[in-house]
């Protein structure tokens, strides 16, 4: 299994375009304590030649051609055979309008987050130009299932519901636990197994299941602190609010990231504000002393 790393910041990026934050302010001035970064977005592949996207962000035309094995091979062709959807928030699936040059995509989520993209979206029209253009994937919750590829089944994918939130633009939908998921991704050649959580509110079982026996977890590092945006000024709302457990202080997800068996424990979808956002911060050093890493752009790991 590769897993390649497009994008590793939540919404907005980092430097994000309306903030002046010291972090993005580095970013900016090229310090080199920090790197930018686009939105979240990983992929994967058991060959090296059928590829899944974990999410599909507003950058995924640049993060596309970012990566050589992502373009095309044919006058109209693309190696990724599918994009699976952690939740509806738009960092996670405004790319996907982004793909509409009439070609057939196969997109895998839950009923409530294909929903909640499609319902009184006319935008999402652009992908159902031609019968087939967009499959919708059912993800059940439920036990593995195939994620589909031309030649053989060399990825399967468990999903699981895990603690998140309906996305801001769906405020007034009432919130249900297949509004953000989890998912385990493992390479049937190998049996590798790659965890993947890049937004999740709190522990639960469900998190537990998922990261227990995984040899790679990617997994919440948005926030480093619960009252990361307040303590700046920027809103009201803390972490948990937004439903991102923070990784340090004394409930932080470190301890229980630390503590599993998985030889890579890697933070993703890192606000801009976030101190582990510098190489060299307290906080940076704190999580490496612990085995724990920051994502990056560009970041690859093969299994
Ligand atoms: C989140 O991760 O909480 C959302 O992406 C926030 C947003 O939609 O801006
Ligand atoms: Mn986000
Ligand atoms: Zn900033």
């Amino acid at each position: 299994m590769i897993i390649r790393v497009l994008g590793s910041a939540a919404g907005g990026g980092s430097p994000q375009w309306n903030c002046g934050c010291d972090n993005c302010v580095k970013i900016r001035r090229g310090s080199g304590q920090l790197r930018p970064r686009t939105q979240e977005s990983v992929a994967v592949t058991s060959d090296g030649a059928s590829w899944f996207l974990l999410n599909a962000s507003p950058e995924i035309r640049a993060q596309i051609e970012s990566y050589e094995p992502l373009h095309p091979r044919a006058l109209r062709d693309s190696p990724i055979q599918g994009i699976v959807l952690t939740n509806g928030d738009l960092d996670h699936c405004l790319g996907l309008l982004s793909l509409r040059e009439s070609h057939p995509l196969h997109v895998y989520t839950t009923d409530r987050i294909r929903s909640g993209f499609t319902a009184g979206n006319v935008l999402y029209r652009t992908l159902e130009r031609f019968p087939g253009q967009l499959t919708w994937h059912d993800l059940d919750l439920e036990g593995e299932q195939p994620l589909l590829e031309r030649d053989s089944p060399g990825l399967v994918i468990e999903a699981r519901a895990v603690p998140g939130k309906v996305p801001l633009h769906l405020q007034d939908w009432q919130s249900h636990p297949a509004d953000n998921i989890g998912v385990r991704i493992r390479d049937t050649k190998s049996g590798k197994t790659l965890a993947y959580l890049p937004a999740v509110g709190e522990a639960s079982e469900q998190v537990r299941a998922l990261t227990a026996s995984a040899d790679v977890v990617f997994f919440d590092g948005t926030f480093w602190s619960t009252d990361e945006l307040p303590s700046l000024g920027i809103g009201e709302r803390g972490a948990r609010e937004m439903a991102h457990w923070p990784v340090g202080g004394p409930t932080g997800s470190l301890s229980f990231l630390t503590e599993l068996g998985a030889s890579r424990r890697i933070l993703i979808h890192l606000n801009n504000t976030n101190p582990l956002l510098l190489d060299d911060s307290p906080e940076t050093q704190s999580v490496r002393q612990r085995g724990v890493e920051v994502a990056y752009d560009g970041m690859e790991i093969r299994l």
